[in-house]
C-alpha cells in the first residue's frame, strides 16, 4: 500500500521525472563545480550546457559538494512539491556554507524568475540566480561574485537555444543521450508554469542539431532522445518564433524544416542509432510524424503523449486544444500507422472543478487506450497561470489523492496487460547497464520503451541484445539473451 504522502506524484518508470541526479567527475586542482539537477529531462540536458560554459571558466565538476567552490542547483517549479525538495535542498547547502563562506551557492532554471529576491534578499539562501535563458552569462555573473556582490539574471529570451555549445555529458552511461531542438512553450495550457518559466516556444538550427548527433555517433553513443516542451511544434525557417512563419519569406518557408523532416534526417544520419524524442502533445502531433516514426527502422516505435484529462469539459479548461474524443482519434492513427507501439501518458487528478463523472472518463479512456506506462499527478496551483488567477482549487486534497489512487491503480493492471503481450515473444534490447537488483543482471530497453532484465553473461552497456522475455511484472520483463545483435 502506498504512504499516503507519496502520492502526489507517481511514475509507472521510475527514475526518469523528478529525481535529482548528482554529477559524478574528477578534480585535479581547478575551481570544482558541484551541479544537481531537478525536474525534467530538459533541466538535467541544461545542466550539461551549464557545465560546458563553466569548464571554460576553469571549473570541473565533482561528486563531492563538501569540497565544491561552486553549488549549483537546477530547479523545476512544474508542482510545489518539486520546489519545495529545492527549498530543503538549499537549507542542507547553507548549513555547509556557515563551516565553508568562500563557497558560492546558485540557482538555476526554471524557479529562478520566481523566487529571485526572496531567496536573494530576504532568505538569503542563496549568491547567484540564473534562469533558463541566461546561461551564456555565467562568466559575467561569476566575475560579480568573485567581487563580492550577488549576481542576478533571469531575462527570458526569444532566440536562445544554446545551439553553438556542445554539452559536457554529465553523468550518463555512455550510451543514451539528449539532445535538446526548441525550448519554451507557447501552447498556454493554464494549470502549467512552463509558458512564465521558460518562455516562448524556439526551435534550434537543425544543422546544429545534426552535428551533435554525429559527434554522440562518433563517440560510441547508441541511443538518442530529441527533447523539447512541446517537440512536434519544431519549426526552423532560418529562425524566429513559429508564430511569425507566416511573415517569413517564401524561400524561408519553401526550406522550412518541420519535425517530421528533423526526425528523418537524424534517423538518415545515425542508421545504427536508436532514435526518441520527447514531449508530444495531442494538440500539435501531425501524422506525418508517424509516417516518420513508422519509415524508419531505427526511430522508436515509442510515443509520450499526455492527455491530462479524459474529459472534454475539463480539457477545454484546461486550454489544451483537443477533446476527449480526438485524443482518441488520434491513439487510432498511432495504433494504424505504427503497429505496436508503445504509448506513455501524463494525467492531472482534480484539476478545478472536476467531478466524480470527469474522473470516471479519465479511467474510462485509460481502459480504452491500454497505456504502457504513464506519470500521474494531482492538481498543485502554480503561481501566474490563468488557472491560479481565474480558477478556485475545489477539489479537496483527500479527493484529488483518492482519485490519483485509482488512476495508478488502473494504469498498474492496464501496464500488467501490456507487459504480458511481450511474454514468449523475443525482443531486441539495447543494454544500458546493470540491473538496479543484481549486477548478474543486465538491464535495458525494447523499441517501445519497456524496461527488460537478463542474466549479463557475456553481454555488457552498449549491446543490441536479442532476449527471450520469460515473465513480467508491470513495469519490467524478465527474459534470457538469446544472441548479439550488435556491439
Ligand atoms: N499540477 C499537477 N501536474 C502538473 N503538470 C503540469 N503542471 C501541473 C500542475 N500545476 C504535469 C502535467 C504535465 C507534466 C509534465 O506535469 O501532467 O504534462
Ligand atoms: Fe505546459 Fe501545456 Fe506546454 Fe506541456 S504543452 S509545457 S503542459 S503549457
Amino acid at each position: 500500500m502506498m504512504q499516503e504522502n507519496n502520492l502526489e506524484e507517481k511514475t509507472m518508470d521510475e527514475g526518469r521525472q523528478g529525481e535529482a541526479l548528482i554529477i559524478e567527475g574528477q578534480t585535479n586542482g581547478k575551481r570544482k563545480l558541484y551541479i544537481e539537477s531537478y525536474g525534467c529531462q530538459m533541466n538535467f540536458s541544461d545542466s550539461e550546457i551549464v557545465a560546458s560554459i563553466l569548464d571554460k571558466q576553469g571549473y570541473e565538476t565533482t561528486g563531492n559538494m563538501e569540497e565544491a567552490d561552486l553549488v549549483l542547483l537546477n530547479t523545476c517549479s512544474i508542482r510545489d512539491k518539486a520546489e519545495q525538495t529545492v527549498r530543503n535542498r538549499l537549507a542542507n547547502f547553507n548549513t555547509i556554507k556557515k563551516e565553508r563562506p568562500d563557497m558560492r551557492i546558485g540557482v538555476l532554471g526554471c524557479m529562478a524568475e520566481r523566487v529571485k529576491s526572496k531567496l536573494l534578499d530576504e532568505e538569503k539562501l542563496v549568491d547567484l540566480v540564473v534562469g533558463p535563458d541566461a546561461y551564456r552569462d555565467l562568466p559575467n555573473l561569476l566575475e560579480e561574485l568573485d567581487e563580492g556582490r550577488k549576481a542576478v539574471n533571469v531575462i527570458l529570451s526569444k532566440e536562445e537555444t544554446y545551439d553553438n555549445i556542445e554539452p559536457v555529458r554529465l553523468g550518463g552511461n555512455g550510451i543514451t543521450a539528449f539532445i535538446s531542438i526548441m525550448r519554451g512553450c507557447d501552447n498556454m495550457c493554464t494549470f502549467c508554469v512552463v509558458p512564465f518559466t521558460r518562455g516562448r516556444e524556439r526551435s534550434r538550427d537543425p544543422q546544429t542539431i545534426l552535428e551533435e548527433v554525429i559527434d554522440l555517433r562518433d563517440r560510441g553513443y547508441k541511443e538518442i532522445t530529441l527533447l523539447g516542451q512541446n517537440v512536434d511544434s519544431y519549426l526552423w525557417y532560418g529562425g524566429g518564433l513559429k508564430k511569425d512563419f507566416d511573415k517569413a519569406s517564401d524561400m524561408a518557408k519553401a526550406t522550412a524544416v518541420s519535425f517530421a523532416d528533423l526526425l528523418g534526417k537524424v534517423a538518415e544520419t545515425a542508421p545504427e542509432m536508436r532514435i526518441r524524442f520527447s514531449t508530444s502533445n495531442p494538440q500539435d502531433m501531425t501524422d506525418d510524424v508517424l509516417h516518420a516514426i513508422a519509415k524508419y527502422d531505427n526511430i522508436c516505435n515509442y510515443i509520450h503523449l499526455p492527455f491530462q484529462s479524459g474529459s472534454s469539459r475539463v480539457l477545454e479548461l484546461m486550454n489544451r486544444g483537443h477533446t476527449r474524443e480526438q485524443y482518441l482519434d488520434l491513439i487510432r492513427r498511432v495504433r494504424t500507422i505504427i503497429p505496436d507501439c508503445g504509448i506513455s501518458h501524463d494525467i492531472i487528478a482534480g484539476f478545478p472543478t472536476e467531478t466524480e463523472e470527469d474522473h470516471q472518463e479519465t479511467l474510462s479512456l485509460m481502459k480504452e487506450v491500454q497505456f504502457d506506462f504513464g506519470y500521474m499527478f494531482f492538481y498543485s496551483e502554480r503561481p501566474n497561470t490563468y488557472a491560479e488567477r481565474k480558477m478556485e482549487d475545489d477539489v479537496p486534497l483527500e479527493v484529488k489523492k483518492r482519485r490519483l489512487r485509482e488512476i495508478i491503480e488502473q494504469q498498474n493492471r492496464d501496464g500488467q496487460a501490456r507487459m504480458e503481450r511481450f511474454v514468449g515473444t523475443e525482443q531486441v534490447v539495447l543494454v544500458e547497464g546493470f540491473s538496479k537488483k543484481s549486477d548478474q543482471d543486465l538491464f535495458g530497453r525494447n523499441d517501445q520503451n519497456s524496461v527488460v532484465v537478463f542474466p549479463k553473461e557475456d553481454y555488457r552497456a552498449g549491446d543490441l541484445v536479442r532476449v527471450k522475455v520469460n515473465s513480467c511484472t508491470s513495469a519490467t520483463m524478465i527474459g534470457e539473451a538469446i544472441e548479439l545483435v550488435r556491439r
